[in-house]
């Protein structure tokens, strides 16, 4: 059943080019225009839209802050993202013209349902991004946009992940479409680029030995930093709760901005530093930032670690180790970037000889709040 993997979360890292596929199949009409799963919302609901907030908790709220980035950027349309069980404490400002949007993988996780709860009693309308079909936050939304990604057995989330940023991308196109906001041909120009993930993915999996093999050798580190930028940041999120739910070691990520601002302090000769490092054919500046990141916690005896898109040269020079990752559009590399980060902590977990699949103190659903 594990399909000849040693753990169900090797096997699901390996299904995500499957996943990212699956998400994408069959969401056009003949038209070439997009369609979701189950809209009980009207198109005209939809696009009277005057704010997003996206809930979830854990893993999917890093994928809801891609989203942001996203939905943001193809739609105009302001997004908050915030972790569930923080939401309806603070009495949120939600009416009619609020889409909620939860993130859940198991569609039971009782802090995502009770703040769908509270932001429905509050009059907003709600959509789920969601994997398990028949669940109980897609049942109580408005609309769901199901993940197909098949059932995700290991604990710790790994094809879900690519699998909710691919149906927030989705979400963002098909809001941009509604609102006029992107030209049908730069929809499916993005579309063209979702479909070509899947293959990109499958590279970095055939060339994960060397980062299993970093992996192996960092087995005894006490604690590792990720540090990431625009839709890096969640990946360094990302790659910082892997490492900690499944290596036990003590991981953190931040935005590479606030280095200076306080963390840098952490740094001390040998600190393993991970940089998700952006597109150098992103946002003007973003790139050279980063890359200046990388020089700062290097000149303080950082072991730097980076993840940087095919052909960017400038990393090489200040990095212990480089792992590349084919080119896409800037928006989309969180689907790349993510992928060595899981290797990494799932290489690093089995060397330490611990269950990946079962990691102490934490359960598949979380259906207590
Ligand atoms: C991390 C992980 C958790 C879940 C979180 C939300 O690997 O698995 O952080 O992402 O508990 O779970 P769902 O997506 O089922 O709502």
């Amino acid at each position: 059943e594990k399909g000849g993997y040693d753990s169900f979360m090797e096997k699901e890292i390996n299904e995500q080019p499957k996943a990212v596929e699956d998400t994408l199949l069959g969401r056009t009409d003949a038209q070439g225009r997009l369609t979701l799963d189950e809209l009980r919302i009207s198109p005209e609901q939809l696009k009277e839209t005057s704010k997003i907030i996206v809930l979830a908790c854990g893993t999917a709220a890093y994928a809801g802050t891609v989203a942001k980035y996203a939905i943001e950027h193809w739609t105009r349309i302001p997004v908050e993202v915030e972790l569930a069980h923080e939401f309806r404490y603070r009495d949120p400002i939600i009416d009619q013209t609020t889409l909620v949007v939860s993130i859940s993988q198991s569609g039971e996780t009782m802090d995502t349902l009770m703040a769908v709860r509270y932001a429905k009693e509050q009059g907003a309308r709600t959509l789920s991004i969601c994997n398990t079909n028949g669940s109980t936050i897609p049942r109580e939304s408005d609309a769901v946009l199901y993940l197909h990604a098949g059932p995700e057995i290991a604990v710790a989330s790994t094809k879900a992940f690519l699998a909710m940023i691919t149906a927030s991308y989705l979400l963002g196109l098909y809001l941009a479409q509604l609102r006029g906001q992107l030209f049908s041909g730069q929809i499916s120009d993005i579309l063209a680029d979702l479909h070509k993930i899947p293959a990109k993915i499958q590279t970095i999996l055939d060339g994960a030995e060397p980062i299993k093999a970093l992996a192996r050798d960092m087995a005894q580190t006490p604690s590792v930093l990720f540090l990431g930028r625009h839709v890096g940041f969640p990946v360094a999120m990302e790659g910082a709760l892997k490492l900690k739910e499944l290596a036990y070691i003590h991981a953190e990520g931040f935005a590479a901005g606030e280095l200076k601002h306080g963390p840098i302090a952490l740094i001390e000769e040998g600190q393993p530093v991970f940089v998700v490092v952006p597109s150098p054919r992103g946002r003007d500046s973003l790139h050279s930032k980063v890359v200046s990141n990388i020089q700062e916690v290097r000149a303080r005896g950082a072991k730097t670690i980076t993840v940087a898109e095919q052909g960017d040269a400038a990393v090489t020079e200040y990095s212990e180790n480089v792992f590349f990752v084919p080119e896409t559009q800037p928006l989309l590399m969180p689907l790349l970037t993510t992928v060595p980060l899981q290797i990494f902590a799932c290489a690093l977990a089995t060397e330490k000889g611990y269950d990946v699949d079962q990691p102490r103190n934490l359960a598949k659903s979380v259906t207590v709040e």
